[in-house]
């Protein structure tokens, strides 16, 4: 009985619990019906109307965008600031370290290599170089500036491809002076794929130049084809901008010399195969009689710093020349052979003798280790600087033996004995004597030497020699 009372009361209790459990679900149930009720209705109007004003807010935004990048871009236009090519505050340096043609700029330097500048670069922070102006007197009327692509100044025209900008403190007509300048475009290219230019740009200081001596031109012709030289001559003022762009400014003066050689051997045989010349087995020529040739030339010139007399000279070389066996004299005139009859002479050569002058750069063409001998006029020793010993230099950068040189010292005196650029100048273009004494001993030693050399290394080929240009091969 107690037990079924507890029963009934527990049993009482749990219903009043279940009632109670039953009203608090029934509250909830109703609470979240409302709560439901209210996200049903409400919120989707909230959520589409948040959408819509951020894609509103979006495409303000993207028009405003557009519109920046406009503005942006013609503020990067206008700001493209062209400086004078020829930089007057460094004309005291113009030779020497810092170069006053687009002084602003620092060249890339790599070890044993000339320097260089190479536009869209890193350092132009991706910039394109931009010249405008074709002054061909006074270098600070043209100018160049670094700009993007995107935003290249206006009417700019943009030259495709790869653009070759060679500068000289000197000449682009002379063939020494010019050679200097455009070899080191052939290094580049041997380290950079043999990649080939588009076109030339040619400056004398800051002033335009719209060819290059024939013969550096046909020198280049050999290596990158057709040489084209770029006028600017769509409209005076309009700037001109270069897809990519080499420029050199310093000549060889940090080429290594074993990249000279490589250089200047690429060169050699490059002309050689452009002119249909095949070296082969010279190197081992013998006469019938199984004595080496000995190829000896007299590389003549007309007017200054010619022999005054060229019989009595031509007469003692060819009496040296007769006393040994397997020699052979020839005596040009440089003035009247072609580019390729100068490559063909001079590929013929194991002796040039010859006066100081352009015509001697032609040494590039004989093979490696052969020999020069230099003659200068009175006066030239005492006044001529350093310059003079150009051809020395060239020796040296094309693997050949500079034998020495004479100094005439036989001539009228100069006026202003103090004064070494007027005495320069008097001297300048004067006549080479001769002293027959020394000539012939000098020739003698000389053809000795040679012979020797070719006695002693019969199998010496050039052949061998031009597999070694292996860049860019030829
Ligand atoms: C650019 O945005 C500003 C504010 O953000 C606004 O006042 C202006 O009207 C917008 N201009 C255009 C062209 O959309
Ligand atoms: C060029 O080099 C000099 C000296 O190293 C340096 O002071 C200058 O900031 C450089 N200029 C540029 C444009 O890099
Ligand atoms: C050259 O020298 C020879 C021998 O000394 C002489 O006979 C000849 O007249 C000279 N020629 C010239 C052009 O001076
Ligand atoms: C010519 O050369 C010889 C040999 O070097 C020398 O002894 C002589 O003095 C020179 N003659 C002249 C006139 O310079």
């Amino acid at each position: 009985m107690k037990m079924e009372h507890h029963l009934k009361s527990c049993t009482r209790n749990k219903n009043k619990l279940l009632t109670i459990i039953f009203i608090t679900i029934s509250f909830f149930t109703l609470f979240l019906v409302v709560v439901l009720f209210h996200i049903q209705y409400s919120s989707p109007f909230d959520f589409s109307l948040s959408a819509r004003s951020q894609t509103r807010r979006a495409s303000l935004f993207q028009e405003n965008y557009s519109n920046v990048i406009e503005m942006m871009t013609a503020k990067l236009k206008h700001s493209v600031t062209f400086l004078p090519l020829q930089d007057f505050r460094f004309r005291e340096t113009a030779t020497t370290g810092h170069t006053w043609f687009m002084s602003s700029l620092n060249d890339t330097r790599e070890e044993n290599e000339a320097e260089y500048l190479y536009f869209p670069a890193k350092a132009s922070k991706g910039r394109l170089l931009c010249f405008k102006g074709r002054d061909m007197k006074d270098g600070t009327k043209n100018s160049y500036a670094l700009a993007w692509r995107e935003s290249l100044p206006d009417s700019a025209i943009l030259l495709e491809g790869l653009t070759f900008v060679s500068y000289t403190y000197y000449d682009h007509t002379n063939l020494w002076h010019g050679l200097c300048a455009v070899a080191p475009f052939v290094r580049w290219s041997m380290k950079n794929e043999c990649l080939k230019p588009e076109r030339w740009v040619l400056f004398h200081w800051g002033e335009l130049r719209l060819r290059m001596g024939s013969w550096i031109q046909q020198l280049m012709q050999t290596n990158f084809g057709e040489v084209k030289v770029e006028g600017f001559d769509r409209g005076d003022n309009v700037p001109y901008c270069f897809e990519r762009a080499v420029v050199m400014r310093h000549e060889m003066s940090q080429m290594g010399q074993e990249n000279k050689l490589k250089t200047f051997e690429l060169l050699r045989c490059k002309a050689r195969s452009y002119c249909g010349i095949n070296p082969a087995g010279k190197g081992r020529e013998i006469n019938e009689r199984g004595f080496p040739i000995i190829r000896l030339t007299l590389l003549m010139r007309r007017g200054s710093r010619s022999f005054k007399n060229a019989t009595v000279v031509t007469d003692i070389f060819s009496k040296e020349c007769a006393r040994v066996e397997g020699c052979i004299l020839h005596v040009v005139q440089s003035d009247d052979l072609s580019f390729c009859d100068q490559v063909k002479v001079l590929t013929n050569t194991d002796i040039v003798a010859s006066p100081h002058g352009a015509q001697l750069t032609n040494m590039l063409f004989m093979d490696r280790e052969s020999s020069v001998m230099e003659f200068f006029p009175k006066g030239w020793l005492e006044n001529a600087g350093v310059g003079q010993y150009a051809h020395h230099w060239m020796a040296d950068q094309s693997g050949m033996k500079h034998q020495g040189a004479w100094w005439d010292p036989i001539g009228k005196d100069c006026p202003s004995p103090q004064d070494h650029l007027q005495c320069f100048l008097f001297h300048k273009d004067g006549m080479v004597g001769h002293n027959e004494t020394y000539f012939a001993e000098w020739a003698r030693r000389v053809i000795d030497q040679v012979r020797l050399s070719k006695v002693g290394q019969p199998s010496e080929d050039q052949a061998k020699q031009q597999h070694d240009s292996k860049a860019c091969t030829c």
